[in-house]
């Protein structure tokens, strides 16, 4: 069927058999050998790749494959390869009548969503600490310690961890199968000593001047509980603290499609959408300084400091 109307088409990537190709390809290794500019070889991986191709992902030149989008997160592989399948999980659960919101439900998805997140690792250390040099300062001497809301199976504290040697994290969750996860993950690296995961809400987060970064996934945490989370994070900060804060936020230059899957997301999640304006007034009522803005992929983060 020909599709004559721009303003209803979905974005390509969340064309399932996109995300699968792409997923599978990180899987066998071949996304790595795009990376290297090394040829492909097996079959499927040039039937999935041209079909990324013709996505607009990578393009095709002098018999080589390569990106075509130049995004950090196409660089890492291993959030590939967990994230597609975490996103198609959530969507088949959601088509067959599962719950709104987070749950242990699947273990396969909370595993995947967990090493997807990692990456958020990555963005922290390339992206966020060098606007923060004091901070940066602290996680480069090994004295930093990491607040991680929603720590999940603890992949983006395990993966500061194991980057800035002496670092130390603690990591909240409302779920008590996914902080088993997390245990068995934690012991794995043998880094029970500085990764500590607490079955709470950071609604009930009583710590004082304790942290020197924080981690807060909104579209995650329902409203009520993200909302008194902001105050008891900003109480637990350190003077010159930051929380870091990722937004399900649909900009006003997204194609209305993608909008309505970044906000139809954001409900499926349990947090709801929370646009960047409205973020930003609740970051001040929460007695939040200076805020600045990063993107990471296309989506939006806040970084806002307590004086
Ligand atoms: C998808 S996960 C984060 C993934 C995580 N980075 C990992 O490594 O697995 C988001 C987590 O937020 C948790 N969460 C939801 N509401 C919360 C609350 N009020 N306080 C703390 N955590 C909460 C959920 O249980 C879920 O495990």
């Amino acid at each position: 069927m020909e599709d004559t109307d721009e303003s209803v088409r979905v974005s390509v990537t969340d064309h399932p058999m996109v995300m699968a190709a792409a997923s599978r390809l990180a899987l066998v290794g071949a996304w790595q050998r795009i990376l290297d500019a090394e040829p492909l070889t097996e079959p499927m991986d040039t039937v999935d790749a041209d079909l990324l191709v013709a996505a607009g992902i990578l393009r095709y030149d002098e018999g080589r494959y390569a990106l075509a989008i130049e995004q950090p997160w196409f660089r890492n592989p291993v959030a590939i390869a967990n994230w597609a399948p975490a996103y198609l999980r959530r969507a088949l659960r959601h088509a067959l009548g599962g719950s709104t919101g987070w749950t242990a439900a699947d273990k396969d998805i909370v595993l995947a969503q967990g090493r997807a997140s990692a990456a958020a690792a990555e963005f922290i250390a390339g992206t966020v600490l060098p606007s923060l040099p004091v901070i940066a300062a602290r996680f480069d001497a090994g004295t930093a310690v990491f607040l991680d809301v929603g720590v999940g199976v603890a992949a983006i504290s395990l993966r500061l961890a194991n980057r800035f040697v002496g670092v130390r994290a603690v990591g909240l969750d409302v779920l008590p199968e996914v902080l088993e996860l997390a245990g068995a993950e934690i012991k794995d690296q043998s880094l029970g000593d500085r990764v500590e995961v607490r079955h709470m809400s950071v609604a009930d987060l009583a710590d004082e001047d304790a942290y020197d970064l924080a981690w807060l996934p909104h579209m995650f945490i329902p409203r009520d509980a993200f909302e008194q989370g902001l105050r008891r994070v900003q109480r637990a900060l350190r003077p010159g603290g930051a929380l870091v804060l990722p937004l399900a936020a649909p900009d006003a230059d997204t194609p209305p499609i993608d909008q309505a899957l970044l906000t139809h997301e954001a409900h499926v999640l349990g947090g709801g959408p929370l646009p960047a304006e409205e973020a930003e007034a609740l970051l001040a009522q929460a007695g939040y300084g200076a805020i600045h803005r990063h993107l990471y992929g296309d989506g939006l983060v806040l970084c806002a400091e307590k004086d």
